[in-house]
């Protein structure tokens, strides 16, 4: 799987280390002040002293950096898989583990995490289920994962949202390459992540599309 996951990867970042560059320089904006209003109200609750928290698809660690701001004292830990992510994260904040979350072997101990996080990264892989199953496995009793991705909207709000206006001009490479990322990004709707959140035990406690209509975010909890 990994080589795969790897060309898979190539092909949704286009340029890898310039993608990384791009989810640096774009992390404050990201994580905007109505992602810190759902964190105070579903994730602060339930951290430990000191914190675990851990990042699922960290790319370049533009949120654990926002997190070590925030909360200090929390053990950080980030896990990724593409090498130009990698290189951004500096293992002397944050626990580093590189890993292929498409598979069930991640290196980090069962109920052993309070909060993990993975945003923008379930349409990244080919299936979403081992990743769900880790983040289930490594949470605490009561723990909670918040997960921010990427649902289905129509073709023409999907161009508008990515100023794409000219798609009908496009040459062969062009097309192809609109309607790969189109089908990347309208992978699942939200009602699906509900379904399968649902099937692996988590309790809900917050689905919800975003302002941006092409964003949802979960909250969810483990019970068991
Ligand atoms: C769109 S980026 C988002 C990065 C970060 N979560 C953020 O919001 O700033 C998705 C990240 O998930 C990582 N990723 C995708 N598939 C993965 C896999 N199978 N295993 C580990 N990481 C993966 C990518 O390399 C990339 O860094």
């Amino acid at each position: 799987m990994s080589d795969s996951t790897l060309d898979l990867l190539e092909k949704h970042h286009r340029d890898g280390p310039e993608f990384a560059k791009y989810m640096l320089m774009s992390g404050q904006k990201r994580f905007d002040a109505s992602f810190w209003a759902a964190w105070k109200q579903w994730i602060i609750p339930v951290l430990g002293n000191p914190a675990v928290i851990a990042d699922f698809g960290c790319g370049p660690a533009a949120l654990l950096k926002l997190l070590k701001a925030f909360h200090p004292q929390a053990k950080l830990i980030g896990v990724e898989f593409a090498p130009y992510m990698l290189e951004h994260i500096d293992p002397k904040m944050f626990q580093v583990i590189a890993h292929d979350l498409h598979l069930p072997n991640l290196p980090l101990e069962d109920n052993s995490v309070d909060v993990i996080v993975s945003t923008h990264t379930l349409h990244e892989l080919n299936q979403p289920v081992r990743l769900l199953e880790s983040v289930h496995r490594c949470l605490k009793v009561g723990g909670r994962a918040m997960l921010i991705d990427w649902v289905r909207v129509p073709l023409p709000k999907y161009l508008e949202i990515q100023n794409e206006t000219n798609v009908l001009e496009k040459d062969e490479a062009g097309l192809e390459d609109v309607f790969v990322h189109f089908m990347e990004h309208n992978r699942y709707a939200r009602e699906d992540i509900d379904w399968l959140l649902k099937q692996l035990g988590f309790n809900i406690l917050e689905s919800v599309t975003l302002e941006k209509p092409q964003f949802a975010r979960w909250v969810v909890e483990k019970v068991a």
